[in-house]
C-alpha cells in the first residue's frame, strides 16, 4: 500500500514509516504492540496518549466483552450505566451538568457553540488545537476572525490582552492546557484577563484531562466555566465528554447522536473511570515515565548529544537542536522499537514495569549509539524549542518577548 493507493478517504495521524506508510499492528499488550513482521515495539504513543491503562487493560476488557453481550444495557435507549459515567465524570471534573459525546472535535466544538449561544456573542478567542474541524483553521491575518469566528492569539497573552480590550464581542476564551511549555503563571494570568474582562473560559482538557490526576489539569489554576475530556476517560475508547454551567450549556439540549447508548462504550469508559478516580494509574505511569526521562536525559548527555527533553513524565517532548538531528532521533527510535508519537508529545502508560522500562532504557541508550555522528554538534537555542512546542501546541511557548519577536515568530512558523 502506498501513500495514494489507499481507499481510505482520510490521512489519520498514526505512526507511520519514512515514506508515511502507516505501521500495522497485529496486537497489543500492555506496553507492547506487535507489527505484521512480528517485532516487538514498546509504545510510547499510546493511541496520542488515550492509552492510559496499558492496551488490553484486563478491567477494561472484561467491561466490554461483558457489555457486548447484550448483559449490561442496550443500545435503544437509557441503562443505569449512563448515570454511573455522568456521576464518576462529575465527581472527578465538576459542573452542574455534563454531556458526551464520541471524539474531542465533537465535544469542542458542541461546548463552545453552545456558550456562543448562550451568551448571544460572535467571537471565541482560541489557542491550541481542538481537533479537525476547519472551524478552527486561523485566519490569515492576525487578530482577525476568520470565517467561522475564531481569532487565534497562538498563546500569546499579549496579543489575548489586545483582543479583550472589546470583550463585548467574545464569547469565549478556549485554551487547550499544555504542561510541557506553559507555566502555572501563564494560567494564572489567562484567568485575570478573562475574569478581568467578563470573558468565559473553556478548558480544553480533551487531551490532558484526567492524565495528570483523577480531575482537571487546570482546576485550580483556570477554574474554566467550561471543560472538556476525552482521552483520560475510556483507555482509547471512542467517548468524551463536555460539562460546566447548566445556562452556558443549555443549547446542547439540541445534541443527540444514534449510537448514545451504545453500551460496549459506556461500559469501558465506567471501567476506566472507575481506576482513574483513585489516581493510582496516573501516579505508575508518571512515575515510569520520570524515570524513563532521567534515563534517557542521561544517557544524551553521556552521548554529547544536542537534544533536550521538555515536560515530565506524564507527557515529554524530544527537543532536538536540528531538523536533521530530529529526523535522525526518529529513525533511530523506529529502528530499536522505541514506538515514540514523532514530533509530539510521549505518553507512558501505567503498564511500563520494571521490565518493560528496563528494555527501554537500554534501547534507548542503542538510540544515541547510533546518533554518535551528530555528537558534540551546536546546542539547542531558542529557535529549536519553538520549532519543537509549535508541533505540539499549534502556538507559543511561554517564553519572555516583545510584540515584534511575537510577530516574526509567528510569521516565521505559520509559514513552515
Ligand atoms: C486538546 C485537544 N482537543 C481536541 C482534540 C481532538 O480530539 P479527537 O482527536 O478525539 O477528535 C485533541 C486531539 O488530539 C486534542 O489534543
Amino acid at each position: 500500500m502506498t501513500e495514494n493507493s489507499s481507499l481510505l478517504a482520510e490521512f489519520p495521524t498514526c505512526p507511520r514509516d519514512a515514506n508515511k506508510r502507516p505501521r500495522v499492528f497485529a496486537s497489543a499488550s500492555g506496553a507492547h504492540l506487535i507489527d505484521e513482521s512480528g517485532f516487538r515495539w514498546i509504545d510510547f504513543d499510546n493511541a496520542r496518549g488515550s492509552v492510559l491503562l496499558g492496551h488490553g487493560a484486563p478491567v477494561v476488557a472484561e467491561a466490554v466483552a461483558r457489555a457486548a453481550t447484550g448483559a449490561d444495557g442496550s443500545a435503544t435507549g437509557w441503562s443505569p450505566r449512563v448515570d454511573t459515567v455522568l456521576e464518576r465524570l462529575h465527581a472527578l471534573c465538576g459542573g452542574e451538568v455534563v454531556g458526551l459525546f464520541r471524539s474531542g472535535t465533537a465535544a469542542v466544538r458542541a461546548a463552545v457553540l453552545a456558550v456562543r449561544e448562550a451568551t448571544g456573542r460572535p467571537l471565541l478567542l482560541s489557542c491550541g488545537y481542538h481537533g479537525y474541524d476547519p472551524m478552527w483553521y486561523p485566519s490569515p491575518t492576525l487578530l482577525e476572525p476568520n470565517a467561522d469566528g475564531v481569532v487565534d492569539f497562538f498563546f500569546d497573552l499579549g496579543l489575548l490582552a489586545e483582543l479583550l480590550a472589546a470583550p463585548e464581542r467574545v464569547a469565549a476564551v478556549v485554551v487547550s492546557p499544555d504542561h510541557m511549555h506553559l507555566s502555572p503563571e501563564w494560567y494564572r494570568e489567562l484567568r485575570r484577563l478573562c475574569t478581568e474582562a467578563g470573558v468565559v473560559v473553556v478548558a480544553d482538557e480533551v487531551k490532558v484531562g484526567l492524565r495528570y490526576g483523577p480531575g482537571l489539569s487546570t482546576a485550580e489554576l483556570l477554574a474554566p466555566d467550561v471543560w472538556t475530556v476525552a482521552k483520560g476517560m475510556a483507555n482509547g475508547h471512542a467517548v468524551s465528554a463536555v460539562g460546566g454551567s447548566r445556562t452556558l450549556l443549555r443549547p446542547l439540549k439540541e445534541v443527540s447522536f444514534t449510537s448514545f447508548f451504545e453500551p460496549t462504550i459506556l461500559a469501558a469508559a465506567d471501567a476506566a473511570l472507575a481506576r482513574v478516580a483513585t489516581g493510582e494509574p496516573q501516579r505508575a505511569a508518571r512515575a515510569a515515565g520520570d524515570r524513563f526521562l532521567r534515563h534517557a536525559r542521561k544517557a544524551l548527555a553521556d552521548a554529547s548529544l544536542p537534544v533536550e527533553i521538555a515536560g515530565d513524565g506524564t507527557f515529554f517532548q524530544f527537543v532536538p537542536a536540528t531538523e536533521e538531528l530530529e529526523e535522525d532521533f526518529y529513525r533511530a527510535s523506529d529502528a530499536e522499537g522505541l514506538l515514540f508519537y514523532a514530533g509530539d508529545n510521549q505518553a507512558v502508560s501505567a503498564a511500563f514495569d520494571d521490565a518493560v522500562l528496563t528494555d527501554a532504557e537500554q534501547r534507548f541508550d542503542r538510540v544515541c549509539e547510533r546518533l554518535a555522528g551528530h555528537a558534540g554538534t551546536a546546542p539547542v537555542d531558542e529557535t529549536a524549542r519553538y520549532r519543537v512546542a509549535w508541533n505540539v501546541l499549534d502556538g507559543l511557548r511561554d517564553a519572555g518577548r516583545d510584540r515584534t519577536a511575537t510577530t516574526e515568530l509567528l510569521a516565521r512558523l505559520l509559514d513552515d
